[in-house]
């Protein structure tokens, strides 16, 4: 059964201190394991990992990277691979994220080779994708999320699919404080799954935990996550703040 995540994505904020800061805030409101249908996940900077991954061990809470190369080694300066994250304890890692994707020219191609990588190494992907505005204004976003899934994920088998964590963010919604409405978060997550149950099947697209990302906080975060087929959130500047990052997690 597909559970119900929050995960913060840090980004490039916070160091060494206030990390450890935020998670000794966040242990403190969720000092025991949750039941079994929900999970706290945080991803911090790559430096911060290892310190961030100490602190939670045998706790509720989980840590993500926020990228990775997709080679196992080589000559790839200032880049990070799964086995390195494998290494230290981290098992799951966000990719596809709008902001690597538009930065960092990070394309569909790539991504294909970084979820294969992923996959081998045994991790969780959070898989990140959504429309930009300009795409939606137009009526494309179906068709935009559509492809992005298609191109990166519909080459897996279904087994592959117990690591994969989809979370759909549309890029008008991420950092501008705009949220998608929940009618509009739900009808995308809806035709997410009928997309996955065509290719896979319906059981599968039952199980995929598909997350909402764009402007959640604790005063929307409800609403969203009420609706029947969104799982959770990619919370970016509120999860960098315990009491609105907690508000969101206790709405799940
Ligand atoms: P905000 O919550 O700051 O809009 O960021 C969302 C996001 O990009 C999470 O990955």
């Amino acid at each position: 059964m597909r559970k119900n995540i929050v995960a913060g994505n840090w980004k490039m904020n916070n160091d060494l201190e206030a990390s450890k800061l935020l998670i000794k805030n966040l242990l403190n409101e969720f000092p025991s394991k949750l039941d079994n249908t929900k999970r706290i996940i945080v991803a911090p900077t790559f430096v911060n990992l290892i310190p961030i991954v100490e602190m939670t061990k045998n706790t509720a809470i989980e840590v993500a990277a926020q990228n990775m190369h997709f080679a196992q080694s080589g000559a790839f300066t200032g880049e990070i691979s799964a086995s390195m994250l494998k290494g230290i304890g981290v098992n799951i890692v966000i990719l596809g994220h709008s902001e690597r994707r538009s930065m960092f020219n990070e394309t569909d191609e790539i991504l294909v080779k970084k979820v294969e990588s992923a996959l081998q190494n045994k991790m969780e992907i959070i898989f990140c994708f959504g429309e930009m505005l300009e795409e939606r204004k137009a009526g494309n976003h179906f068709k935009v999320v559509e492809d992005q899934i298609k191109k990166a994920l519909f080459n897996l088998n279904e087994s592959d699919w117990k690591q994969i964590i989809l979370a759909y963010e549309p890029v008008w919604a991420i950092g501008t404080g705009e949220t998608a409405s929940p009618d509009q978060a739900q009808e995308m997550h809806a035709f997410i799954r009928k997309i996955i149950a065509k290719k896979y099947s319906q059981e599968l697209s039952n199980d995929v935990s598909i997350l909402y990302g764009g402007s959640m906080k604790a005063s929307n975060a409800k609403e969203l996550l009420s609706n029947p087929d969104v799982d959770g959130g990619l919370i970016g500047g509120a999860a960098l703040n315990a009491d609105e990052f907690s508000a969101i997690i206790k709405s799940i």
